[in-house]
């Protein structure tokens, strides 16, 4: 993406510095298919399949589209079993990018969590974070651990005008490691770009302050630095003491004041696996013999080699500001075309994705009907686009089988990177806008398979009702034989 200014004031629009040179090809299904299939996948839209999508907007784990030399390093990969030369090629991207010589190689980032979690986490202790992410929580709950967010207050704020959401409240930090007392912390965690509250980010200034009163504490510090990308490109833009920092010096900084930094490769460095790494050897010296257990050798950790090659070249690239900044000015192009149609959307737009605020869009529908997964399944009856839910259907039922109600119900709507065009995101905006129109057809969804754990990822639900047809209905009536 550049800084180019247009002639014309309208046609302003983000600008690519990239060519697209290999395309897939998409489909979209009659309206009439499109219901028959959310339904058959129990109006979870984990649960359709590709070929029923046209645009695949779920998540952007694993589905960015890779530069050509990503693709090129591939080609160069070792796969000898020990001391690999790709391993030394990763290790010597993470020294560029974090300035870090310990690495430890997993198969994605919740395999990171994991070792994380069974080398930090003793029963009883508690884990701090500005908010949880789904696999980090399931990770330290298995341990006999519990989770506690401590996000301020401004990141639960669906629309505000506060450049980073995601930060720490950092007096309720204090008053909780007092309360607790230090040694029943397992560690305090910032997650940089903030998946369930927007993919909102923490200022370079809160996380240092959070790993001042870590350090002062005696406790463990962990970057989660999956969305770290994302985040670095609001530090640049959003953050005054950041705006003539290059890049590679933010990375470094952190490095500096965080003692374990890991991240889910299929987010930063457009990839796939997992990476944790520390500049002190000695974190990594305790999460090492969880690697040949749970994921392979210590040289590639589960991950393929030709993958930890495009790994490698993928995090030299996101010191590139024309390439990380595409993702969150895509999603800011969508969340105000969709502003603008007046659809709730979260504000200031975060990366990751745009996301709508469901408990706006149907205020109506209780938690337990799950708003927002209401909405994904409209919209994919809509246009054939796959959201995700992530409100209350994606927690977890507490022990005694109670429920606990999302503070948000949002309905992020992913952006992949590099992946889809202008002209599809306008085409998402349309659609939405529709449905937004017709929200009062809009009805709840209960459940027919409950899983007990992620149920998120493999629960069938049923519309209340019967909306969903009427929905399909209206479509047809309003758009003829369009698809
Ligand atoms: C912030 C964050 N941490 C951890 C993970 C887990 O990573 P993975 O999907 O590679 O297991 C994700 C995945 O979306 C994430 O967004």
């Amino acid at each position: 993406m550049s800084t180019v200014k247009f002639y014309q004031s309208e046609n302003q629009v983000p600008l690519e510095m990239h060519k697209v040179r290999i395309i897939q090809k998409l489909s979209l299904l009659p309206v009439e298919e499109r219901l028959k299939k959310i339904q058959e996948a129990g109006c979870n839209t984990f649960l359709l399949e590709n070929k029923d999508i046209y645009l695949d907007m779920l998540t952007d784990s694993g589905v960015n589209a890779m530069s050509d030399l990503q693709m090129a390093a591939s080609m160069q990969a070792d796969d000898s079993y020990a001391g690999s030369a790709t391993f030394n090629r990763v290790k010597a991207a993470i020294k560029e990018v974090f300035g870090t010589d310990n690495v430890l190689p997993a198969h994605q980032g919740r395999a990171c969590e994991n070792i994380l979690a069974s080398a930090l986490v003793k029963p009883g202790q508690t884990a701090l974070m500005n908010f949880h992410f789904t696999t980090t929580k399931a990770h330290v709950t298995r341990m006999g651990g519990s989770v506690e967010e401590l996000v301020a207050e401004k990141g639960l704020k669906p629309q505000s005008n506060d450049p980073f959401k995601g930060d720490f409240d950092l007096k309720k930090l204090k008053a909780t490691i007092k309360e607790k007392g230090a040694e029943n912390i397992a560690f305090v965690r910032v997650e940089a770009g903030t998946n369930l509250i927007g993919g909102q980010p923490v200022s370079l200034e809160n996380m240092l302050a959070v790993t001042d009163i870590c350090h002062d504490n005696g406790i463990v510090s962990v970057l989660d630095a999956s969305l770290l990308q994302d985040n670095i490109y609001f530090m640049k833009t959003r953050e005054a003491r950041c705006k003539h920092m290059d890049i590679k010096t933010i990375y470094h900084l952190l490095a500096d004041h965080f003692d374990i930094i890991y991240f889910s490769a299929r987010k930063l460095s457009f990839s796939k696996g997992g990476i944790i790494t520390s500049k002190d050897p000695k974190y990594t010296k305790m999460m090492m013999e969880y690697i040949p257990l749970y994921e392979g050798f210590l040289t590639y950790g589960g991950i393929d080699v030709r993958t930890m090659e495009s790994l490698a070249q993928g995090l030299y690239e996101s010191l590139d500001m024309e390439y990380i900044n595409q993702g969150p000015e895509f999603i800011n192009y969508l969340a105000k075309e969709l502003d603008d149609y007046g659809v709730p959307v979260v504000l200031p737009a975060g990366g990751l994705g745009c996301h709508l605020n469901a408990g706006a869009f149907v205020p109506n529908l209780p938690h337990n009907q799950y708003p927002a997964a209401a909405v994904a399944a409209a919209l994919y009856i809509a246009g054939g686009i796959r959201g995700m839910e992530r409100g209350t259907l994606s927690e977890q039922r507490n022990p005694d089988g109670t429920e606990p109600f999302s503070e948000l119900e949002l309905m992020r709507l992913a952006v992949p990177r590099r992946v889809y065009t202008l002209s599809q995101l306008k085409y998402v905006a349309d659609r939405v806008k529709w449905v937004w129109d017709n929200r009062e057809l809009i009805g709840g969804l209960e459940w027919v398979e409950e899983p007990s754990v992620l149920r998120f990822f493999f629960g069938r639900l049923k519309e209340i009702g019967y909306w969903q047809e009427q929905l399909a209905e209206k479509f047809r009536q309003d758009f003829g034989d369009s698809l």
